[in-house]
């Protein structure tokens, strides 16, 4: 099959928007390949952290991020055979990720990693920029949205679930601050694809955003049948 036949869902929204755990189930269901942009954006800051890199460095932080040594297996993110999975939720690594990601050379490293996970027989892919620059032609696009206030508490208990400590009001504060980060850049700023279906997550489950997703698909793909 050419790989632009090959069936894509994007689901973009801002952080501890719900996109993560929807795209996943979404991908399970389908027995699609599944792929989480924002750990590649993690990563790559995670790697610059340790190394020492300075957050501005742009040369610098693409050439990290085009010999990133990361494996994805399941649940488990690995870095150089280290699994990272946890270390690459921390807010340090996600406010450094929020940052470096508004380098286009930095980006551009990254974009054809990312298409490289587009294989058969599907993928969903979860960000901030799914539709409107990687897969602008996918079949089925998604824009994630959620009040401030529903986001600082998942985010409070992920991070809790994980073993990190975490101050609510913190967490609003960041959240908001990195939202406007994302949305405001020039480069692939945070805004829904066109023709993406919104979607407001503050007061429905987790389950009920999938079947609502999985609905989407499946009107989409009968209505492509009939071209
Ligand atoms: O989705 P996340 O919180 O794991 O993403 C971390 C950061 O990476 C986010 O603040 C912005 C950046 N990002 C991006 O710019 N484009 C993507 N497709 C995914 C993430």
């Amino acid at each position: 099959m050419p790989q632009n036949d090959i069936p894509v869902v994007t689901i973009d929204g801002p952080t501890a928007s719900g996109k993560g755990t929807v795209a996943q189930k979404v991908a399970r269901t389908l027995g699609f390949h599944y792929l989480d942009s924002g750990a590649l954006y993690r990563l790559t800051a995670l790697s610059a952290l340790r190394r020492n890199v300075a957050l501005t460095d742009e040369h610098a932080l693409a050439k990290l991020a085009e010999h990133l040594p990361c494996t994805f297996n399941g649940e488990h993110v690995l870095l150089a055979n280290e699994d990272v999975s946890n270390a690459i939720r921390a807010e340090e690594v996600g406010n450094a990720a929020s940052k470096i990601a508004a380098l286009p050379a930095l980006r551009q490293a990254l974009f054809g990693l990312q298409l490289r996970f587009r294989r058969t027989p599907g993928l969903v892919a979860d960000g901030r920029d799914m539709g409107t620059v990687l897969f602008p032609h996918a079949p089925l696009k998604v824009f994630l949205t959620a009040s401030v206030d529903a986001r600082a508490q998942r985010r409070y208990k992920q991070l809790i679930d994980k073993g990190f400590s975490a101050n609510i009001e913190d967490l609003r504060k960041d959240l908001s601050e990195r939202d406007a980060r994302d949305a405001n850049r020039t480069i692939a700023p945070l805004k829904p694809a066109e023709g993406a279906y919104l979607l407001d997550t503050s007061d429905i489950t987790a389950e009920q955003a999938v079947q609502r997703v999985l609905g989407w698909y499946f009107s989409q793909s009968a209505a492509d049948m009939q071209r």
